[in-house]
C-alpha cells in the first residue's frame, strides 16, 4: 500500500532520517526500500523497482537533501526507473493516480533558506523539481514533510517530526486501507 523509497548514502550514520523511519517502518502496509542498502554498487534492478512501485498506492520519496536535491543514487533511480513508456509518455501510465509524499531533511535551518540567508532562496524554490517529477508521472503531490535544521533541532524535535510522520501514514492507511 505504502512504498517508502529511501536514499541515504550512509544509513548507519543517519540521525534524522533514521529517527523518521523508526517511527513508521513497523506500520502494517508500509514497505521500505533502502536504495543504498539494495544497490551499494549503483546497479539498480529496474524491473524490481517498477514492480514495487506498481503495487503501491502511496509512494514516499525520503532522503536527506544533498546539494539542493536528491543523493546521487536516487537521481539515478529517477533516471532509470521512471522511464518513458512506463512512467510518462505514450503508454506510460504505471504511476497515474498514485499519491506521492516527499520527505526530506536539511542541514540548514529554515532561516537560512531566504533571500538574505546562506542559501539565497526560500526553501520553496527547491521544491518544484521534485513536485513536477511526480506530476509529470501523473501522480498526486501531497504536502511534503520537511525537517529543517536536522543537526540543530535536537532529539525531542526530531521525535516530534517522526510522530507526525507516523500519524500521516497511519491516517493514509486508515483512509485507504
Ligand atoms: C554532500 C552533502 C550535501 C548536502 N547538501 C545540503 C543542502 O543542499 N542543503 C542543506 O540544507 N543541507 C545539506 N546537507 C546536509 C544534510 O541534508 C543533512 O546532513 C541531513 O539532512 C541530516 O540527516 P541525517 O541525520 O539523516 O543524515 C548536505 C550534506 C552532505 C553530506
Amino acid at each position: 500500500m505504502i512504498l517508502i523509497v529511501y536514499a541515504h548514502p550512509h544509513p548507519g550514520r543517519s540521525e534524522a532520517n533514521r529517527t523518521l523511519l523508526a517511527a513508521v517502518r513497523d506500520l502494517p502496509g508500509v514497505e521500505l526500500r533502502s536504495l543504498y542498502d539494495s544497490y551499494p554498487d549503483f546497479s539498480i534492478d529496474v524491473d524490481a523497482e517498477q514492480a514495487l512501485l506498481a503495487q503501491a498506492r502511496l509512494v514516499v520519496w525520503q532522503h536527506p537533501l544533498y546539494w539542493y536535491g536528491a543523493p546521487a543514487l536516487f537521481k539515478l533511480w529517477f533516471e532509470l526507473v521512471l522511464v518513458r513508456g512506463w512512467a510518462y509518455g505514450p503508454g506510460g501510465d504505471a504511476l497515474r493516480g498514485k499519491d506521492c509524499l516527499w520527505v526530506t531533511t536539511t542541514g540548514a535551518t529554515n532561516d537560512a533558506y531566504s533571500a538574505q540567508g546562506k542559501h539565497g532562496h526560500r526553501f520553496e524554490a527547491f521544491v518544484p523539481a521534485f513536485e513536477q517529477t511526480a506530476r509529470f508521472c501523473a501522480m498526486n503531490w501531497l504536502a511534503p514533510l520537511i525537517v529543517h535544521g536536522a543537526h540543530a533541532i535536537g532529539r525531542e524535535a526530531l521525535e516530534d517530526h517522526a510522530r507526525r510522520y507516523r500519524l500521516r501514514l497511519q491516517a493514509y492507511l486508515d483512509e485507504h486501507g
